[in-house]
This record gives C-alpha cells, structure tokens and sequence, in this order.
C-alpha cells in the first residue's frame, strides 16, 4: 500500500503529542500555584462582618486576653466564637448608643445569636483539635497571624491551612515558636543527655504524620 504520509510524520506527531503534554502540565501547575495565592486562600483579606470588630481594639488596645472570648481553646477541640452576652458584659455600660453596636444590642435583646462569617475553616475531612496544640504551647498567632493586630479579622499568615502547612510543623515542630520552656529547649537542640527524650519525641512526632491523625 502506499504510503500517505513520509515515515518522519511519525516523529512529528510524537512531537507534537509531548509539547502538548508539556503544555497542559505547564497549565495544570500554573492553576495549583494561582489555586495557593492568597487571592484564593483568602489569606491576608479583612472578612466583612455583621459588627465591625477589632481584636486590635479590644486585645492590643484594652487588654483583653484571647481566652475571655475564645473560652474552649484550651479544653476543647473548638475555640469558639463568643456569645453575645461576653460583649455586653461592657457594652451594657460603654457605647451603649453607638451605631456599630446596634447589631449586638439586637442580638442581646432577640436572644438571636450574631452571623459571624468564619474566617478560618477546614473541610469537613479533616479532624483538628484546639486544645492538644494550645496545651502543647503552640502560640495562637503561630497558626493564625498576629491577629491582636487586625482591625478586621482576616486569615493570619502564614497559615492559610493547607496540608502541607499542617505537615511542616508535624515534622519539625522544632522549628515553631512556642510558648512554654519545653519549647524553648527543643529549638536549641538537645543537650546529649536527653538523646533518649529527643527519640521519643521524634517517634512520636512521625505518628503524628500519619493520615490517621488527621483524616479519621
Ligand atoms: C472588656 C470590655 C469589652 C468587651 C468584653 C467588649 N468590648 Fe467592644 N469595646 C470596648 C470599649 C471600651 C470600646 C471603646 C474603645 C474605644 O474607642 O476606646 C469598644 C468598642 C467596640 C466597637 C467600636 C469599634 C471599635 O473597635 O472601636 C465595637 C464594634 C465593639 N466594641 C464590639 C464588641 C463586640 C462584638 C464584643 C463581643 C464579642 C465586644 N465589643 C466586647 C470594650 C469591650
Ligand atoms: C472581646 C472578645 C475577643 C477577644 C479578646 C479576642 N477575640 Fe477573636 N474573635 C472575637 C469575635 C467577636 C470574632 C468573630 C468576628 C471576627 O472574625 O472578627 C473573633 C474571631 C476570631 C478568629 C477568626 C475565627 C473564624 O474562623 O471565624 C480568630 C482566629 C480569633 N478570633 C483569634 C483570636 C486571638 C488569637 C485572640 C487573642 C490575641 C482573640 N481572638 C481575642 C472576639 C474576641
Ligand atoms: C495549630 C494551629 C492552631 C492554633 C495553635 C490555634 N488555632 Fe485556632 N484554628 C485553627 C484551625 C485549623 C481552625 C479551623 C478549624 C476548623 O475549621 O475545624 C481554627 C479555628 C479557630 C476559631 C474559629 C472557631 C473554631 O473554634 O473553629 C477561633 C475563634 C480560633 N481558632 C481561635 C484560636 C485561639 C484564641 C487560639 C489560641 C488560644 C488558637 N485559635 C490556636 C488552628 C489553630
Ligand atoms: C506549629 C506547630 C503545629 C501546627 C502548625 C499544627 N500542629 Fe497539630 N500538633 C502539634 C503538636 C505539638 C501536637 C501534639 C503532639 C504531642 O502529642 O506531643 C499536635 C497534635 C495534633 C493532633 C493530634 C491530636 C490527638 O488527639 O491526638 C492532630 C489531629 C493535629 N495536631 C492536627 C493538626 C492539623 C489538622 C493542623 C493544620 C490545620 C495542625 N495540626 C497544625 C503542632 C502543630
Ligand atoms: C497534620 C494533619 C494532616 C495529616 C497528617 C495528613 N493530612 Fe491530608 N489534609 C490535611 C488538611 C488540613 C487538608 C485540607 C487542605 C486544604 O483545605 O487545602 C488535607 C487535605 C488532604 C487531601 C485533599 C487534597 C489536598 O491536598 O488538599 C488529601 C487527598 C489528603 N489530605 C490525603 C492525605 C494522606 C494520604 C495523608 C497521609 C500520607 C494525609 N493526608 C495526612 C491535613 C493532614
């Protein structure tokens, strides 16, 4: 039979096939990479809010510590928001008129919890736990930014909470800041006494890797 193409269309279509394959992997890396900018993860972005909170305000400005609203952090797997009745125990005595309170007078009055927006939120397959971390002295704003800082909350660097942010301090939980002196310890490194101490902790750490842990 006769030839209808020259022997060498052959390698002009493999040619073609692997540039086009080159191409669509180039697109799909570009998509993951656009897909972890912070347009996407929303970090860095202030959430609109029914009330105009500021933690600057009301953690840097007057003090208040995180767990005066955040009450289950420490003893539960949630930190929670806080009931409306937390912000009247002051906004029944300061701001009684103010306009940008209205929304919490009315909750307070109707009983009618506030719609918060959530900034922060895992889906619904992965298993997380407030209180092991903050027991452990993981920092509040290691995870969510330094949020004593935002007028309007937004997702704190340098978490947007991807698996792999997860991962990076389950592997090496020595390089985060904590709070308590183990910690402090642990990034200086081990004194060569406690080798059999800095074991354990690494074989513990490494079963904390397990998809288990997380996807339960
Ligand atoms: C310990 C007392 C206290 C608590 C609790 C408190 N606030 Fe305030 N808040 C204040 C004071 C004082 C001001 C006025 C700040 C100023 O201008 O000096 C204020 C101001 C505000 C303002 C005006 C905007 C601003 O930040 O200046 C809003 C909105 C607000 N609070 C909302 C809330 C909400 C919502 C809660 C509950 C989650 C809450 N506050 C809990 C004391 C409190
Ligand atoms: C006076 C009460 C109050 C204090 C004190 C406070 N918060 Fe909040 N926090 C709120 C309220 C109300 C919201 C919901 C509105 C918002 O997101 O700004 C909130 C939201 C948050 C969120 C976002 C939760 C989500 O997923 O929607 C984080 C994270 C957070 N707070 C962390 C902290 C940390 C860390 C501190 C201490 C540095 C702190 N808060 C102190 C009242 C408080
Ligand atoms: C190890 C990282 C980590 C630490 C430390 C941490 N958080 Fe969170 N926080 C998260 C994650 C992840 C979520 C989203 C949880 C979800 O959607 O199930 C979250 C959610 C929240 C929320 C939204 C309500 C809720 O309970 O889901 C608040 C409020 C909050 N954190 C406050 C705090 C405060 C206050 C502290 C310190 C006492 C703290 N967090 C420490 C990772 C952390
Ligand atoms: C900055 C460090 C740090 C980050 C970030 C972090 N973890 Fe952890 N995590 C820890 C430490 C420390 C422990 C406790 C280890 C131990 O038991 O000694 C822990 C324990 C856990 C456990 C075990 C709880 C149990 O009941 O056994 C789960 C689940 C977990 N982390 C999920 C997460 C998820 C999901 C994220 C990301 C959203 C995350 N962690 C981010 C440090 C971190
Ligand atoms: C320390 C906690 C943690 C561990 C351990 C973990 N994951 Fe995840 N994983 C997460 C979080 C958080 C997300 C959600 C990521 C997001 O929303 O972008 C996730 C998402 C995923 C997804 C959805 C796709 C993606 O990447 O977003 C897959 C698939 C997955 N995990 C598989 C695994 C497997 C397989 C293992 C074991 C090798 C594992 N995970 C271990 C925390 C963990």
């Amino acid at each position: 039979m006769a030839q209808l193409f020259p022997p060498s269309s052959n390698s002009i279509v493999k040619a073609a096939f692997a540039a086009g394959a080159l191409v669509l992997c180039l697109a799909v890396w570009v998509a993951y990479r656009v897909e972890r900018t912070t347009y996407f993860t929303k970090a860095g972005v202030a959430c609109e809010q029914p009330v105009p909170f500021s933690h600057k305000h009301h953690v840097s400005g007057l003090g208040i510590d995180c767990r005066y609203c955040h009450v289950s952090a420490e003893d539960s797997s949630f930190a929670g928001l806080p009931p409306t009745r937390t912000c009247m125990t002051c906004h029944s005595q300061v701001w009684t008129q103010a306009q940008m309170l209205a929304a919490v007078r009315r909750s307070a009055e109707t009983g009618q919890a506030i719609a918060w927006t959530r900034v922060d939120r895992l889906p619904d397959y992965v298993y997380f736990d407030h209180s092991i971390h903050v027991r452990k002295g993981v920092a509040c704003q290691t995870c969510h930014g330094r949020v004593q800082r935002m007028p309007l909350t937004w997702r704190g660097y340098p978490f947007p909470f991807h698996m792999k942010d997860c991962l990076a301090c389950h592997r090496h939980p020595e390089r985060f800041p904590r709070e308590d002196a183990e910690l402090a310890r642990l990034s200086r490194g081990f004194p060569p006494g406690e080798r059999g101490h800095a074991a354990a902790l690494a074989e513990h750490v490494r079963l904390l890797t397990d998809c288990y842990t997380c996807h339960r």
